[in-house]
């Protein structure tokens, strides 16, 4: 981001100050934070209690950097404190799910009585063909029932999911299985978008070729239609798991049990396998969706609009909110699946009173007018989230006013897969709030923004986050590789976890989060890495090498911007430049995931590279955001980044 814009965007002088009505009534109180600072671990251990365990924990914290344990002796079953204790406790016919589908006039409603009968079904069929403890499963599916019912199902019997989002190819689905040796894998045939059938069934065929240790697939039939089928293997969910009975005898699994693997990009091409365990992570969803979101399990009824292959789709469609025992809508389709006023007509009819999602969509939603928000009825909203990115305050100020009436309180909520639950976020009618501002750490957890040292930087200054003590939620590790987790987080700054994010404290103190700091990318919400795309494309037989970068951009936060050299001729290029980029941008979309697709592809004899053949990454960002190019002294040839930029200002993009 330039340093003009950044500036206009850190107006730290707007400050909303929480409404006296809404303290009154709110779940935190300001206490909260003093009670916390006194002792972290104490508070943490009461938070705990959130939780039915089997047997209760007398341990709290065991932190041997960096591998934490928390809540260490406890034992507990997920599952059962997703669903069946609510049952037991006479909350039955409490709505879990108001499931809303792609297609208007879609919708199931699903009970938290419902659910355990679906869980148990689903858990006795996984039990059936051979799922045990400590075992890996894959879930590729659609945002159905079916998805929750499947994660619920394989955590009941000690399991562990790893969701894969969807919107993945093959390849990255077959990497992804592989890697943490999943023998299991649950899918759907197809899923809808828009209105049409987006088949699911063959990616997973094609994946499966590489991975001899897949036993069994089970598939929810969605679409309809054709699918191959590989007997033996396969099995279709309304044969296997139907025809279970509907109760099931659950295990207690330690709290440090690994409860889930969530794949996610970091700065090399090779995904991290993130994953977490079962005490702690529940824990603070838990906490966080009830002080954040200022839960009423009676009344409230929250919508996360996010997959649930992503991490905010796992803490707050599925285990936040299952914890806290309360109702959420969970929606199939796209923002504008039937029309651009949709999201609105969610919320009208289902009386949606907590709304979360991403400031890429606020954008999107923004750009398509408030002529339709206005036409409909959304004063049972009382509370707006936003997770993902740094939100841009006319972003804010237009969800603020145009969603919220000016009355609604908004948490900017700052966390990553590793951390697993919400770490930096305003409380609602406690601290006050900014246009674009995350504002502070939550009670218990503790973070700083340090310069280039090591050292806390003063009010008013800039660095990268770190977080200083272990919390309950945070990642036990990268699957696998206890190595990398080491030099990824703990090793920049000794004893302290990395966050890979900028941050700034204002005049204040309050925080506000920048963005990342290495080449990570974040495109609507999703992280990608740089090396990531650059490894697809140089996947590809015509292309000799490839530079990657992030660049701002208006709607999805940042977009790829790839510099590719070919190994066609120059002539053979010219011929049909239009075709090559088409055919790049497929060849990214079908290698790694459609989010992935360059805005942008610039063909270019050459790339700008340091005398020792290094790729000047920091010059390409300045070219594709249209800066005036910094030091060009220690390039090989300095005439090479201005023929880029001539390029660059030729090429119309390809936005979509
Ligand atoms: O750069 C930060 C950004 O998203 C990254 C984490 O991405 P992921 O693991 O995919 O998780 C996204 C959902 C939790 C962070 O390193 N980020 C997340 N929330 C915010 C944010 N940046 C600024 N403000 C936020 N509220």
């Amino acid at each position: 981001m330039s340093e003009a814009r950044l500036e206009a965007w850190l107006d730290e002088t707007r400050s909303f100050e929480p409404s006296q009505q809404f303290a009154a009534s709110a779940n935190a109180q300001p206490s909260i934070y003093v009670d916390a600072a006194a002792d972290p671990v104490a508070y943490w251990r009461t938070q705990a209690d959130r939780l039915t365990w089997t047997k209760a924990p007398t341990k709290t914290l065991e932190w041997d950097r960096p591998f934490a344990k928390w809540f260490g002796d406890g034992t507990l079953n997920a599952a059962y404190n997703c669903v069946d204790r609510h049952v037991e406790a006479g909350r039955g016919e409490k709505v879990a799910y108001h499931w809303v589908g792609d297609a208007e006039g879609e919708s199931r409603t699903i009970t938290y009585a419902d659910l355990q009968k679906m869980v148990a079904q689903a858990a006795n069929a996984l039990s059936e063909i051979g799922v045990k403890a400590g075992d890996r499963v894959a879930v590729y599916m659609p945002m159905i029932p079916e998805a929750v019912v499947t994660m619920l199902a394989i955590v009941r019997l000690g399991a562990v999911h790893s969701v894969i989002f969807a919107g993945f190819s093959a390849e990255a689905l077959a990497s992804r299985i592989l890697d943490s040796d999943c023998q299991v894998v649950v899918t759907a045939d197809g899923a809808f978008r828009r209105g049409a059938a987006a088949p699911l069934k063959p990616a997973v065929d094609e994946a499966l070729e590489s991975c001899p240790n897949v036993r069994a697939v089970l598939v929810v039939r969605r679409t309809g239609g054709d699918v191959a089928w590989v007997d033996g293997r396969d099995h279709w969910w309304h044969d296997l798991v139907e025809r279970q009975s509907d109760t099931h005898t659950y295990e207690s699994f330690p709290a440090e049990q690994t409860l889930l693997i969530m794949y996610t990009s970091g700065t090399t091409a090779k995904p991290k396998g993130i994953f977490h365990t079962t005490g702690g992570y529940l824990t603070q969803v838990a906490t966080t969706h009830y002080n954040i979101f200022d839960v009423k399990a009676e009344t409230d009824v929250c919508w996360t609009a996010a997959d649930i292959g992503w991490i905010t789709g796992h803490s707050y469609i599925v285990y936040g909110p299952l914890v806290n025992g309360v109702t959420s809508v969970m929606y199939e389709g796209l923002p504008d699946s039937g029309g651009r006023d949709r999201w609105w007509k969610i919320i009208e009819e289902n009386k949606v009173t907590i709304l979360y999602t991403a400031p890429t969509t606020i954008r999107t939603l923004m750009k398509w007018g408030h002529q339709h928000p206005a036409a409909h009825d959304l004063s049972s909203l009382r509370l707006l989230g936003t997770v993902g990115e740094p939100i841009n305050p006319e972003a804010w100020m237009w969800y603020r006013e145009h969603i919220g009436s000016g009355r609604c309180p908004i948490v900017d909520t700052w966390w990553q897969t590793e951390t697993g639950a919400i770490m930096i976020s305003p409380l609602p009618g406690i601290t006050s709030t900014k246009p674009g501002a995350a504002m502070r750490a939550l009670p218990g957890i503790q973070v700083d923004v340090v310069d280039n040292e090591g050292k806390s930087v003063g009010n008013g200054e800039g660095g990268y986050l770190v977080i200083t003590h272990p919390w309950p939620s945070m990642t036990r590790g990268i699957y696998g590789d206890p190595e990398r987790f080491k030099e990824t987080y703990w090793s920049r700054f000794p004893g302290v976890y990395f966050a890979g994010d900028g941050a700034k404290r204002d005049a204040d103190g309050d925080l506000w989060l920048l963005g990342r700091i290495d080449d990570v990318m974040n495109i609507s919400g999703h992280r990608l890495s740089t090396t990531e795309v650059e490894h697809a494309l140089v996947g590809h037989r015509a292309v000799a090498e490839a530079a990657v970068v992030g660049a701002t951009d208006e709607t999805t936060g940042q977009a790829i911007v790839a510099f590719v050299t070919l190994k066609l001729s120059a002539e053979d290029a010219q011929k049909d430049q239009a075709g090559v980029i088409s055919e790049l941008r497929e060849h990214v979309s079908r290698t790694i995931s459609p989010i992935a697709k360059p805005r942008q592809i610039i063909l270019t004899p050459e790339l700008p590279k340091t005398r020792s053949g290094k790729i000047m990454r920091r010059l390409l960002r300045d070219v594709a955001e249209n800066r005036p190019l910094g030091d060009v002294t220690t390039l090989m040839d300095p005439t090479v980044v201005n023929s880029i930029a001539v390029l660059m200002s030729e090429s119309s993009g390809d936005e979509e």
